[in-house]
């Protein structure tokens, strides 16, 4: 007994097999549910693999019947009168997958707009001068773009000694759920807030 190795695409699937399996049950037997309606006696032409390299068994009349001769000469072969006599690379096209099975591998994509509960954003405040007087805090709300709920007075208390030691940049977080703000050092780990 030969143990050969079967590769199986679009599943990356990599496993031994007997050379005396076809290549319909050798595949089935992995998990993989290559269709086979008439139980793999060449009548319902299901299970069409491509061959993308190794050896396989002689070309059978039902095969010639399934396929052009083009096909036939791009690897496609009925897995059901398939041996393998060789090491195999495999494709398994959807067509040839029970429903199920064709829509795990086919998946369903769509384009999901994230709404992150809580954002997080670089700023950068110019330092107070004679020209503007006005509060660290309304300078700094006045420049982030959007409307702001009030702080906790925790954040709102610290905003200027921290402004300073940051030298006046820093990253900000929001909550939109909460409506809280919280600031950091720009480069540092945010670790969490604190607020009412
Ligand atoms: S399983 Fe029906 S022809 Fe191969």
């Amino acid at each position: 007994m030969t143990i050969l190795q079967l590769k199986i695409e679009p599943f990356g699937l990599t496993v031994d097999i007997n050379e005396w399996l076809s290549l319909l049950t050798a595949v089935q037997e992995t998990g993989v549910s290559l269709a086979a309606v008439c139980g793999g006696v060449g009548v319902c032409q299901d299970g069409k693999v491509r061959c993308v390299s190794g050896e396989l068994s002689e070309i059978q009349p039902v095969e010639r019947e399934a396929f052009t001769e083009a096909e036939l000469v791009e690897g496609w072969r009925l897995a059901c009168q398939v041996y393998a006599r060789s090491d195999l690379h495999i494709e398994i096209p959807m067509e040839s997958l029970a429903t199920s099975q064709r829509l795990q591998v086919k998946g369903d994509q769509r384009e999901v707009q994230l709404e992150p509960a809580v954002h997080a954003e670089d700023f950068e405040l110019k330092p107070p001068d004679r020209n503007d007087l006005r509060a660290d805090w309304l300078r700094f709300t006045a420049g982030i773009g959007y409307e702001m709920t009030a702080p906790s007075p925790a954040v709102v208390d610290q905003f200027s000694s921290k402004m300073r030691d940051f030298d006046w940049s820093g990253r900000g977080c929001r909550a939109r759920t909460y409506r809280r703000w919280g600031f950091w050092k720009g480069g540092s780990i945010f670790m969490g807030w604190r607020g009412t």
